[in-house]
């Protein structure tokens, strides 16, 4: 099926999207980017989403392409016209072009790129992956030192997805001076007993939209939280593991270097947690 996307004001066939071969998102990686769910035709978390754009946009120095109830209206005229009941909406953002290759920041007042389109994906919130837990590696992180703004340089967190799936693994966890910084598109935990331990927010790691959600959803139900660095040695001696992401929601993880977690299956908290996300999820889309 053809979808409709949206480029710079326009709603168009898939097939008829175009964007500048000078536009520094593609050049430079001069962009920024969301990735929203969508649950039973609805925006999941659509404000922390589009507040995480505006952190991101004001980092970079760039500008807003439009406002944040332009987006919203965007957002669900893609998911109507493209039938979507469970699946994402990609956004970016991108510096745009004035029409040339240069370092330098194009001219204040060029207009930035914007393009959204979506995923269909039948199945997100009952995924199969979920049932039987993700095994995970360990990589170093050799990222760049701002990875709390949302770019689009995604190739070492693609490399390292590589690098999994050549280990016979779904994932990979990073590791930067000993300790987990976070996974290659989703944050990382572990659970010992009642408490869940988690990379305190930095420039060193995203802001996840979802880790905040399960964090709260987490102290609600009476689990204690602990944001403190943490090593893959720590990970593996604990009774569980799990990470988070708009795409995947709560991911109980199994395994990781090659250690087994608990029996090896996804552990009841991070399946606990996995089910209150989805159902508060669903009661607060727009
Ligand atoms: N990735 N850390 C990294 C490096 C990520 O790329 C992501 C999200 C997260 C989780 O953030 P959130 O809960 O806001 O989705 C953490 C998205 C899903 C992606 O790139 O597809």
């Amino acid at each position: 099926m053809t979808r409709t996307v949206y480029v710079n004001g326009t709603y168009l066939p898939e097939t008829e999207a175009t964007i500048s071969i000078f536009d520094r998102g593609f050049l430079m990686a001069d962009a920024v980017y969301e990735v929203t769910s969508v649950l039973d035709g609805k925006l999941i978390d659509f404000d922390g989403h589009a507040m995480r754009l505006k952190r991101s946009l004001d980092a970079l120095d760039m500008a807003e392409p439009c406002s944040t109830k332009e987006l919203l209206d965007i957002c669900r005229k893609l998911v109507e016209l493209n039938g979507i009941d469970e699946g994402l909406i990609y956004l970016q953002v991108t510096r745009g072009s004035d029409g040339d290759r240069d370092f330098v920041f194009p001219a204040e007042g060029t207009p930035p790129g914007i393009v959204l389109f979506t995923q269909n994906k039948p199945g997100l919130a009952d995924s199969p992956a979920a049932q039987k837990g993700a095994r995970i590696i360990s990589i170093d992180d050799i990222r760049w030192g701002r990875r709390d703004i949302k770019t689009v340089q995604l190739l070492y967190p693609s490399m390292g997805k590589m690098m999994a799936k050549k280990a016979g693994c779904d994932d990979a966890w990073m590791v930067e001076d000993g300790y987990v910084t976070e996974g290659t598109s989703n944050n990382a935990y572990f659970v010992k007993g009642n408490t869940i331990v988690t990379r305190p927010l930095s420039s060193d790691i995203l802001h996840g939209i979802t880790r905040k959600a399960v964090l709260r959803m987490a102290q609600e139900a009476q689990l204690k939280v602990e944001e403190r660095l943490f090593t893959i040695q720590e990970a593996q001696a604990a009774d569980e593991a799990f990470t988070t992401s708009a795409s995947a929601f709560v991911m109980p993880v199994v395994e990781i270097d090659g250690v087994r977690l608990g029996d090896g299956t996804p552990g009841p908290i991070a399946r606990r947690l996995r089910e209150i996300y989805l159902e508060e999820s669903r009661k607060a889309a727009i």
